[in-house]
């Protein structure tokens, strides 16, 4: 699937999934959210940029840590993430977060014009992750720094699956490029091709809480990048994609009718 596409596959995909990303996975992106926060080491005062923000689940946490005095440009492809962003910040009167949509590979801000381009969960879904990279350390100022989260490997995230058993029912892969940035040593290697140095790298293997298989679907299916091309299916399809992910993440299902599935995450940060 050429970029374009993918990319147009990505902000719709988003938007659609956009009611149902923060309460599907706030509680089972915070450990990883919690890395990215370490090695962000956010002090009051700091101008942040933050790619692919989604609703906001570590935006509205930078922002308090680096008031007062300091800011985040929330950026996202998806314009139903972005205006999920404003209108939190709007209605809890948070003054120190603004929004933009824009693509990672093409982030329209001044060079070296921030002092920390964060992003977490969100370069799996860019087709040149090199680009985004390179984006996000174009617009940090010299010393500051560029901090990363993506998923791991495949073989450690349990819920998988979804993929093949999506892609199964739609002409081309939905998200080709996911696990790209997760094996070894990969998102160090971007961070050093776009020029970054003194660079960090650590890799966490969590277990994902779902109280039960309506929430881990509503997740995993509706609020996630298979979001889109599930809305297309019919009833009977959309069914069968539900029961083949359930049997694929049965062994992860306890007594109690809950999961707890594994997945693993990479972190990096360097210096400009
Ligand atoms: C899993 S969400 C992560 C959201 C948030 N950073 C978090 O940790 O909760 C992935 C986000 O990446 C965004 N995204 C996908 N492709 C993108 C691109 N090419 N440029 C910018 N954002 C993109 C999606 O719209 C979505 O909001």
């Amino acid at each position: 699937m050429d970029a374009r596409l993918q990319r147009r596959v990505q902000r719709y995909g988003w938007d659609a999934a956009a009611p149902f990303y923060h309460d599907g996975w706030s509680a089972q992106l915070r450990p990883a959210h919690d890395t990215l926060f370490e090695f962000a080491d956010l002090r009051p005062g700091m101008r942040v940029l933050e790619t692919a923000c989604g609703t906001g689940l570590i935006t509205f946490r930078a922002a308090e840590t680096v008031a007062p005095g300091g800011s985040v440009l929330a950026t996202d492809l998806a314009g139903e993430m972005t205006a999920a962003v404003a209108r939190h910040a709007e209605a809890q009167g948070i003054g120190n977060v603004k929004t933009a949509r824009m693509g990672a590979e093409e982030l329209e801000v001044e060079d070296a014009s921030f002092d920390l381009a964060l992003c977490a969960l969100g370069l799996m879904y860019v087709p040149d992750v090199q680009k985004a990279l390179s984006e996000m350390r174009r617009a940090v100022r010299p010393g500051g720094r560029v901090v990363a989260t993506v998923w791991g490997e495949r073989r450690n995230c349990g819920w998988a699956d979804i993929f093949p058993i999506v892609d199964a029912h739609v002409a081309s892969e939905v998200c080709p490029m996911f696990f790209g940035t997760g094996g070894p040593g990969a998102l160090k290697a971007g961070m050093e091709a776009a020029g970054l140095s003194g660079l960090h790298e650590t890799r966490q293997s969590e277990v994902l809480e779902f109280e039960n298989a309506e929430s881990l679907l509503d997740a995993v299916i509706k609020g996630g990048p298979v979001a889109m091309a599930v809305k297309r299916f019919s009833e009977e399809v959309y069914g069968q994609v539900e029961s083949d992910f359930l049997s694929s993440v049965s062994a992860y299902r306890k007594d109690d009718g809950s999961y707890a599935v594994p997945g693993e995450f990479v972190t990096v940060s360097g210096t400009v």
